[in-house]
């Protein structure tokens, strides 16, 4: 199939950085270091800096059902050209992935359409459970505890505590707690400013969730990974039950990730976008981004995910109670950090150990999520010195806009390699180029499953 060699690139590895070049035969990275022969394909990376793709393992691709928004080409485009190669989509689609079939069926729509790898997680529902033990090869169940965007939720302790008994594979959980969020709801009913989202969804209600979906995982022994953490009381929930694992030398293991508008945005971004930055969970207080901060560069928070979930801005611009909720991020999140690591908020290796090598250990994925031989040619060359302004007009997401226009970020993708094929380049100040229309995608394989 194809051969390609990236030359002299400075090369991000598991165990370090390297000078050097690193060979792609069949989609399989074969050879790292000198390679003396030649490629059908050379690409003279000098200069830049040779990365694993970025593993982005929660995004809404929205297909089916709810394309308008977003579908397997659109949001797979935003993600290459964000030197994203696989993402992992939520079930809240329409229909919702709670049965094998309709997991089959978005299984053909992503294979059909996606220029990037995928994996597809599983919807659990009140009563359910039969369908969930039968799904195959996802990369986990996914739990909604509140209401959020589409009919997915199971709020219900003793629904909880049937899946956490029965289910044995990874689960990942939107931790908010509805009865809390239902009577906030009615104190906080007379209000209608966007802000009061914060004030409704508030910190407890969320640090509720992960304490008892923690102590599931803890008696159960289960691998739980909390998604878009976001405060103070969670990372204190969060570290009680890992402190609980360890006293009580439980098989469990508990993961957290935090998406980038958690890191660089909080609830004073209302005032310039109001409805715009309505997302679940909600912006938090400058101390909670900050203590999100802290964790991350401390190892508490695992991993960085963006939570990806377009809306179009008609939607969006509507008074609070009736816009949805979510922001885009695909395609944003590695310049983000990138830009952050320029400013020495976090360090370079850090950032790749958060958005790649992690998320592919947490979920277990074969061969994948590293630049090591052997491993899937899934590669994203940087330019770290890059200075560029995030527009509106550049974004590849249907959606059409994103809360970070007008940031100057320093450190940005110019090519993304998926399974050995290069399909996104950048070579000048534009928005850079699809190189191919093929669907060059795969599902992700699953170690054990
Ligand atoms: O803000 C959010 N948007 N949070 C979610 O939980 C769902 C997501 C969406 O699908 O729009
Ligand atoms: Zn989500």
């Amino acid at each position: 199939m194809n051969d390609l060699i990236i030359r002299q690139a400075l090369i991000f590895t598991p165990e370090g950085r390297r000078e050097g070049d690193v060979r792609i035969k069949d989609g399989v990275i074969t050879e790292i270091g000198d390679v003396s022969s030649s490629g059908e394909e050379e690409i003279d990376a000098k200069g830049r800096w040779l990365w694993p793709g970025i593993i982005d393992a929660h995004v809404h691709f929205r297909e089916p059902g709810v394309t308008h928004k977003e579908d397997w080409r659109s949001g797979s485009r935003a993600a290459v050209s964000g030197g994203v190669t696989t993402v992992f989509d939520m079930p809240n689609t329409v229909p919702p992935m709670t049965t094998v079939e309709r997991l089959e069926e978005k299984r053909r729509l992503a294979d059909e359409k996606a220029l990037c790898n995928f994996g597809l997680f599983f919807g659990a529902g009140p009563d359910n459970l039969e369908e969930i033990l039968k799904a195959e090869g996802v990369p986990g169940l996914k739990i909604f505890m509140a209401d959020s965007t589409g009919d997915l939720l199971v709020d219900k302790r003793q629904d909880l505590e049937k899946i956490f008994a029965n289910y044995d594979g990874q689960i990942s959980v939107h931790a908010e707690n509805q009865v809390r969020m239902d009577q906030r709801e009615e104190m906080f009913a007379h209000r209608e400013d966007p802000a009061v989202h914060s004030e409704i969804r508030d910190d407890l209600m969320a640090a509720e969730a992960v304490a008892l979906a923690g102590t599931l995982a803890l008696i159960n022994e289960r691998r739980l990974h909390i998604l878009h953490m976001s405060t103070r009381a969670e990372l204190e929930a969060l570290e009680a039950i890992r402190e609980e694992i360890i006293a009580r030398d439980s098989k469990a293991r508990v993961t957290a990730e935090v998406c980038p508008h958690h890191l660089f945005m909080d609830v004073s971004a209302y005032t310039r976008w109001g409805t715009r930055v309505q997302m679940n969970p909600p912006l938090r207080s400058e101390e909670d981004r900050r203590a999100m901060w802290r964790a991350l560069n401390h190892g508490d928070v695992d991993m960085i995910a963006t939570d990806h979930a377009p809306h179009r801005p008609d939607e969006k611009a509507q008074p609070y109670r009736k816009a949805p909720s979510g922001v885009p991020g695909v395609e944003t999140s590695l310049p983000l950090m990138l830009d952050a690591s320029f400013r020495g908020m976090c360090e370079y290796d850090d950032v790749v150990e958060w958005m790649a090598h992690k998320p592919a250990e947490i979920y277990a994925l074969e061969k994948r999520g590293a630049i090591r031989e052997g491993y899937a040619a899934d590669l994203v060359l940087i330019d770290h010195r890059m200075s560029r302004t995030v527009t509106d007009d550049e974004q590849r997401s249907r959606c059409g806009w994103t809360p970070w226009a007008g940031r100057d970020l320093v450190g940005w993708p110019v090519l993304t390699v998926v399974n050995g094929h290069v399909v996104y380049r950048r070579d000048d100040r534009g928005p850079g180029q699809i190189t191919t229309d093929e669907a060059v995608g795969t599902e992700v394989a699953v170690v054990g499953s």
